[in-house]
């Protein structure tokens, strides 16, 4: 794992919830990032886990009481809350909602969250109806209002036995939303950019489809590159491996039909549309409703054209959207993206390598191009899709 958060600290609150055991996976994914993580237990908290769980994964003191015994040097309040690049509290409880709205300060945790100027980020859990009163719901708007950034909860079963929202998010979406706190940028502030993302499920059948290799994790790291710049994000989502960033409105579409149809539904309220979906170019022109048996005759498939959604929105946006495509190449990678580039109208393409070596289908990396209109290819060499998608995002920032 690439020690990504190799210069940050973090602080992790965790409060007194069922969830609380789960917050030492989530130290442990954090430190393995590279990062500094002091961990602070509130006292119900200290019911659910012990502090020497984190230290053993953290490598770092745990903090749990504010006056006694001394606190080890580094962990005093006021050292903390400085020090600290972001506070994630999770699971956080109503209780620690509640005091962080109304700036209450009763104990270590709550009174560090008071005297820090570095982002919070909470993952609330607890019961639905917790959740639902009008106060927890009151405080959360006051902290959102405030800047706090808030992460969850998701829906499922319950500790208390019902079925509801009020779960702590998934681990991955809580990590998600740290990697997005962390690099914060604000030169989307305020722009709604679409995304589509991974590969159709064109049916045959009721269970045989046409489908491709593609995992979504381009869609993926573009999404989080756009949310970290504090974008507006939506991803018309395709059958992918890896979901999208929770952050993000998902739009689920499994055939080229669905994705079109989503795509154009919100053309008119995008400012930047990124098509990095492997829409497949083709559909079975008759779908059977019945499972085609087994006979032991040769089959022949015919396939209908579908349509190209990313030239209709290049063709069909608002003024001053930004269309970009890609291109999947197997040869002739620079000459064959320009011809699409200009036959799709976009305002910016970037072509992948498939196939071969360098196949950037399903992998986490691409050897990638980037073409503008009226210049010259810009060749990135092999490069990761993170790092791909903050190219694409620099680069939409500065076209015309
Ligand atoms: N695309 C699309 N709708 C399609 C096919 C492609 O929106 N029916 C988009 C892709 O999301 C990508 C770009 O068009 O942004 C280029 O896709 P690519 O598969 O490289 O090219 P095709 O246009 O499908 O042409 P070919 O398969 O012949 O290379």
């Amino acid at each position: 794992m690439s020690l990504l958060y190799a210069d940050k600290t973090i602080l992790l609150g965790v409060c007194g919830s069922v969830a609380a055991y789960r917050a030492c996976d989530l130290a442990s994914q954090l430190a393995q990032r590279g990062a500094t993580v002091l961990t602070a237990l509130t006292k119900s908290a200290r019911q659910f886990i012990l502090p020497a769980s984190f230290e053993a994964v953290t490598g770092q003191p745990a903090i749990t009481e504010m006056f006694s015994p001394l606190p080890a040097p580094g962990v005093e309040h006021i050292a903390v809350a400085q020090r600290a690049d972001l506070f994630l509290i999770a699971p956080a409880t109503a209780n620690i909602l509640a005091k962080a709205a109304h700036g209450i300060a009763d104990d270590w945790l709550s009174t560090t969250l008071l005297a820090t100027r570095a982002p919070v980020l909470f993952g609330p859990a607890m019961n639905t109806a917790m959740y639902e009163h009008p106060a927890t719901q009151a405080n959360m708007a006051l902290l959102k209002e405030r800047g706090a950034l808030f992460v969850g909860p998701a829906s499922g079963n319950l500790a208390c036995g019902s079925d509801g929202v009020g779960r702590l998010a998934d681990r991955d979406d809580i990590l998600d939303a740290v990697a997005v706190a962390l690099h914060k940028d604000k030169d989307f502030a305020g722009r709604r950019v679409l995304i589509t993302s991974g590969p159709n499920h064109e049916p045959i059948d009721p269970v045989r489809f046409i489908g491709n290799r593609s995992s979504g994790k381009m869609g993926r790291a573009l999404a989080l590159e756009a949310l970290r710049r504090c974008a507006q994000v939506c991803v018309v989502s395709g059958p992918v491996e890896v979901k999208p960033p929770a952050a993000a409105e998902i739009v689920p579409a499994a055939t080229a039909a669905q994705m079109r149809e989503a795509v154009m539904a919100r053309l008119d309220q995008c400012d930047v549309v990124i098509a990095a979906a492997a829409v497949a170019d083709f559909r079975a022109e008759q779908v059977s409703e019945r499972k085609i048996k087994r006979d032991g005759n040769k089959r022949t498939l015919t396939l209908a054209p579908n349509p190209d959604i990313v030239a209709e929105a290049a063709a069909r946006k608002r003024p001053g959207c930004k269309v970009v495509g890609f291109a999947a190449e197997s040869h002739d990678i620079a000459s064959n993206a320009a011809g699409k580039l200009k036959e799709k109208g976009l305002d910016m393409i970037v072509a992948n390598t498939v196939g071969g070596d360098a196949n950037a289908i399903g992998a986490d990396t691409s050897a990638a191009w980037m073409l503008m209109p009226g210049k010259e290819p810009t060749s990135l060499g092999c490069i990761d899709k993170t790092s791909l998608a903050k190219r694409i995002f620099d680069c939409i920032r500065e076209l015309p």
